[in-house]
């Protein structure tokens, strides 16, 4: 049985190529897409996740439109959160399922269900405060001793501090952070050879980083977590004691939490690339 999957979030660029990973995967049943604030305002960041669904032929999932809060990463996603170019994908004039995401959780979530959040963790923050109980949940945020955002904090975690902490206390994740994200960039030659409506997306984002380092391509944060949950065991874990401070970086602390820390990138890439070409 394909493992049913829930991804939460904010899109952003290396969202899209996340959801078209899950959507492509046989072994993942993509049964929802939540949506939350993040790299650009909610109702953008919801549009855009139709948007995909669309373009991937998955009009089936549905979209649950979940917390509002400041968007911030304009400068690295574009205005549109998609590079400028979210009018190349299909316009949808599809309904938001609910905009009650803890409810869709607590409807939804079987003992098999995975959820990845690739955003901001306000939404999974409210369902754990609600009661809510993720059977297994893999989240794209923090650094240890590295940010992005701050020199202490990433993006995820540094847009709601306060939920990214209640995820390490009370979520039980496995955390997939900038240590490892880092090393994992589709470079141009990838770029050239998937889906090129998605790579025509990565404009604003590569121009970002060749502003400010060497990097040539994209970093691919986001579909890093979700390969995890398509193929268990793609990502090496380890057992660290964290917390998150008010500022949203990743601290030595007391809650026990499983770190990914290293994969196979060169594999990894390339079962990326035959899940990504069209
Ligand atoms: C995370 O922040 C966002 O900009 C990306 O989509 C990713 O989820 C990386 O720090
Ligand atoms: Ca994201």
């Amino acid at each position: 049985m394909a493992t049913p999957l829930i991804i939460d979030t904010d899109p952003g660029v290396d969202d899209a190529f996340a959801i078209a990973l899950a959507a492509r995967s046989p072994e993942v049943d993509l049964i929802g897409l939540t949506t939350v604030f993040g790299n650009v305002a909610l109702d953008l960041t919801t549009r855009n996740a139709l948007r995909l669904l669309a373009h991937l032929g998955r009009t089936d999932v549905p979209v649950v439109r979940g917390a509002e809060g400041p968007a911030g990463a304009a400068d690295v996603h574009g205005e549109d959160g998609l590079g400028g170019q979210a009018h190349t994908l299909p316009e949808s004039d599809r309904e938001i399922f609910s905009d009650d995401v803890v409810g869709f959780f607590r409807e939804r979530l079987t003992p098999e269900t995975v959820v990845v959040a690739i955003g901001p963790q306000t939404n999974i923050a409210k369902a754990l405060d609600a009661g809510v109980e993720f059977p297994k949940l893999i989240v794209m945020g923090g650094g240890l001793d590295v940010g992005n955002t701050t020199t202490r904090a990433e993006f995820n975690f540094w847009a709601d501090p306060a939920a990214a902490r209640t995820v390490i206390r009370k979520g039980n994740p496995i955390v997939v952070p900038l240590n490892l994200t880092h090393r994992c960039i589709a470079d141009a030659e990838f770029l050239a050879r998937v889906d090129p409506v998605l790579s025509n997306l990565t404009g604003t984002y590569s121009a970002y980083l060749r502003d400010r380092s060497d990097n040539r391509g994209i970093y691919f944060h986001d579909a890093v977590a979700v390969a995890e949950a398509i193929v268990p065991g793609t990502l090496t874990t380890k057992s660290h004691v964290l917390d998150v401070d008010d500022e949203g970086a990743l601290v030595r602390g007391k809650h026990q939490v499983e770190v990914a820390e290293d994969t196979d990138w060169p594999a990894l890439r390339t079962f990326m690339e035959q899940r990504l070409s069209v």
